[in-house]
Parts: C-alpha cells; sequence; structure tokens
C-alpha cells in the first residue's frame, strides 16, 4: 500500500499533479481543503473567518491522520499550510507515505494565485512583503519532509511517464 502525499506553497499545483498522478495510476485521489470543505460544510475562507486559523489546522492534523491510515494506495495533495504542525509532521513521519514536495518559484506561484478565484485567506491578507516571508519561513520544512522533490519545470515528464 503506497500513499504519495503532495506538500508546497498554496498554488504550487498540488491539486492540479495530484489528481493527474492519481489518474495515472487509477489511484482514489484526496484533496485535503477539498475533504475539509466537505467536512465543515463551507468554505475554508469561511471557516477562518468562523472558528479561526488554530482550529483549521487541528482540523487538518485530523483529516491528515485519517486519509494516511486509510486502506489501500492513494495520492493525497495537502494544503499548504499543512505539514507546518508538528503534528502533521509527525504523522508522516509514521507513515510509508511517498512525499513529494512540488517546489514552484514564487512569482509562477504569485502569478497563479492572482487568477485564481478559490479563497486563500493567508493570500488575501498579506502583503507582498509578508507572503514572501510566509513563503521563505516555510521552505526549509518542504525540504526537509520531502522524499522527492519535483521542480515545477519538471512536471510535464512526470505526468507522461508510465509509471
Ligand atoms: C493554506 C493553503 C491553502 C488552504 C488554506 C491555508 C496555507 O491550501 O489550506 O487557505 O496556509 O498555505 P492550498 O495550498 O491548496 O492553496
Amino acid at each position: 500500500m503506497t500513499k504519495y502525499v503532495f506538500i508546497g506553497f498554496m498554488g504550487a499545483g498540488k491539486t492540479t499533479i495530484g489528481r493527474q498522478l492519481a489518474h495515472i495510476k487509477d489511484w482514489p485521489f484526496y484533496d485535503m481543503d477539498e475533504v475539509i470543505v466537505q467536512q465543515a460544510g463551507c468554505p475554508v475562507g469561511e471557516y477562518f473567518d468562523r472558528y479561526g486559523e488554530q482550529s483549521f489546522r487541528q482540523l487538518e492534523v485530523k483529516v491528515l491522520n485519517g486519509l494516511l491510515s486509510k486502506e489501500g494506495d492513494a495520492v493525497i495533495s495537502t494544503g499548504g499550510g499543512t505539514v507546518m504542525m508538528p503534528a502533521a509532521q509527525q504523522a508522516l513521519k509514521d507513515s510509508d507515505a511517498e512525499v513529494i514536495w512540488l517546489n514552484t518559484p514564487f512569482d509562477v506561484l504569485c502569478q497563479r494565485l492572482e487568477q485564481d478565484t478559490v479563497q486563500r485567506p493567508l493570500f488575501v491578507n498579506s502583503t507582498p512583503e509578508s507572503f514572501y516571508a510566509l513563503y521563505e519561513k516555510r521552505l526549509p520544512t518542504y525540504q526537509s519532509l520531502a522524499d522527492h522533490v519535483l521542480d515545477v519545470e519538471q512536471q510535464q515528464d512526470i505526468l507522461t511517464a508510465e509509471n
């Protein structure tokens, strides 16, 4: 039983790549934000407004643990902040999951996020400087957790590979 877990900053392409990999493998795909929206019954932005970021983070850890302990193969795309929590890091370490960091340049992320219709509270409530600071702060954690690093330029090769 294999779990591929995509990590990386907002807008890195985790959902897109994760869904495509799951399709190629014919495995179930779980996007953590989607699972949370289903469980919470409201969009992520609204959840932040109503219950706060702390509560969202706790829910993320719960959802990640639940997905990692599911039977069978699966592809899981995390939210950009999921793996910042020590409990989430521990859950990944305790599992046999293959963690793939989608390393996407900051300017590409920003371009995508500006065009995206999904409300991301930490993006909309930031300045360019504070958003870059968050990106820089998170990079070492993504790097340290990654079993594999997927640079954005190589995405197409990966997706067309017969594996
Ligand atoms: C967040 C990333 C978002 C979502 C929430 C918080 C973050 O997911 O979980 O807005 O803290 O980086 P994506 O990485 O899928 O955009």
